[in-house]
């Protein structure tokens, strides 16, 4: 399903050395008492969930989620990776991830209240962003005498907060964001679970794909442990200097889950450690092909001070021949065209071969580099892809002797935001 390639450092054998870190690692992250891989085995949410998703079925042509941060990047890369850009769906999913009023009143216009449900995501229930969206647009199904139970689902914390509060007062259904698992760790909970599901993604697969890759997390086998080999090499490439990464997908279904890995790496990451040092592996996210003729340049010739992840797939389920013009009849305006070359050629081998050509060049300049090879793109993968990156962002942790799961450093531009609105 998922493949880890390191031939671009030299191989497995570079990382090799922080083997026998693996065992008290593993030990130390069941300490933290994060639940984000241990809520998988939640049997009954996946149950729930679909079986709310067949009851309102045909009700709803549009789903908005209402989230920041964490609480919509998770739902955003489910979308990036399985509802189609181009045309239409029986049910249609939007992320909104922000507060831009030109973004809200272009959304605003667009939507049929009827045909919306809100899905208002918060695991604290109280973020300022979140809960402006949802005062918007409760009070236009208000205004339009909707109900609001049958307009928004909540998914938020089991007892504290707001939304917990409103829930309660105004029956709202409620999915809970469990206890211990934080908002960026929170992909494979009811926050990206219940969306996939509505947008008729199968999350008994996710589950069963990020149950998979939780057993290789938990193992002692540092062969089988792909989280913990990512790790490794993400901590080799800082402690020689590599404190940017770039993550670069040759999938547009994965662009979105370079925005939910930059989060996840620089929220969780970027600390000061137990020895009072500033760490970090500052993220940058890239997609072939369109960056070789963007940042590649940079990624070539700039500093070399980034590790290189690439992202690929073997399977896109889609292809088809590049029709390369021939010379027809006695016409001969096609007889000198130079791209013979690309005769037979698909779109699918065209992306692989750039891919294959960067990924050499980076090699050839001594730029770290590694491949995550992906089967295909489906449920049981992305759900595999979501806890590798999740278990490789904690054992991180123990690598930079941080915190990973909190974001201290938010917290003071929250606090003025509040203090220039009460000012104000
Ligand atoms: O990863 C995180 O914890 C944050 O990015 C939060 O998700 C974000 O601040 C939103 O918080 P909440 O889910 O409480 O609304």
């Amino acid at each position: 399903m998922i493949r880890l390639n390191f031939s671009g450092i030299g191989g497995i054998k570079k990382i090799q050395k922080y083997e026998k870190k693996l065992m008290p690692f593993i030990k130390a992250v069941d300490k933290r008492q994060q639940d984000f891989y241990r809520t998988i085995d939640d049997w009954d949410l996946a149950f729930q969930i679909e079986k709310y998703v067949k009851s309102i079925k045909g009700k709803y042509k549009e789903v908005v989620v209402l989230g920041i941060g964490g609480s919509a990047l998770g739902a955003r890369l489910l979308q990036g990776a399985f509802q189609p850009v181009y045309g239409a769906r029986e049910i249609r999913l939007h992320v909104v991830d922000s507060i831009d009023p030109v973004l809200i009143s272009e959304l605003e216009e667009h939507l049929n209240l009827r045909k919306t449900l809100f899905l208002v995501v918060s695991k604290s229930g109280n973020t300022i962003e979140t809960l402006s969206q949802y005062f918007l647009f409760r009070k236009k199904t208000d205004l339009a005498a909707l109900e609001a139970k049958d307009h928004f689902v909540f998914i938020t914390d089991p007892k504290e907060g707001f939304l917990r509060k409103i829930s309660e007062e105004d029956e709202i259904l409620v999915f809970d964001v469990p206890e211990k698992v934080g908002g960026r760790f929170s992909v494979l909970t009811a926050v990206g679970l219940l969306p996939a599901a509505l947008m008729g993604v199968d999350i008994s697969g996710m589950l069963e794909g990020a149950r998979e890759m939780r057993d290789r997390f938990l193992s002692d086998d540092f062969d089988n442990n792909l989280c913990f080999q990512l790790s490794a090499l993400q901590f080799m490439a800082c402690e020689n200097g590599k404190n940017s990464t770039v993550l670069m997908p040759y999938s547009e279904r994965l662009k979105n889950f370079s925005d939910w890995f930059k989060q996840l790496w620089a929220e969780s990451t970027g600390k000061i450690s137990a020895s009072g040092k500033n760490v970090g592996c500052t993220p940058i996210s890239a997609l072939g092909v369109a960056d070789q003729h963007s940042l590649l340049q940079l990624f070539m010739e700039g500093p070399d001070d980034k590790l290189f992840m690439f992202l690929t797939v073997t399977d896109f389920d889609h292809d088809f021949v590049i029709p390369v013009p021939h010379f027809i009849g006695g016409e001969d305006r096609w007889k000198d065209v130079p791209f013979h070359f690309l005769e037979e050629v698909s779109f699918e081998k065209l992306l692989k071969i750039e891919c294959r050509a960067t990924i050499d060049s980076l090699t050839e300049k001594k730029r770290d580099n590694m491949v995550i090879e992906l089967e295909k793109i489906d449920a049981k993968t992305m759900g595999a892809l979501v806890m590798l990156f999740e278990g490789a962002a904690a054992f991180l942790g123990e690598f930079l002797e941080i915190n990973v799961f909190d974001q201290p450093g938010v917290e003071r531009g929250k606090e003025l935001t509040r203090k220039y609105l009460v000012e104000e």
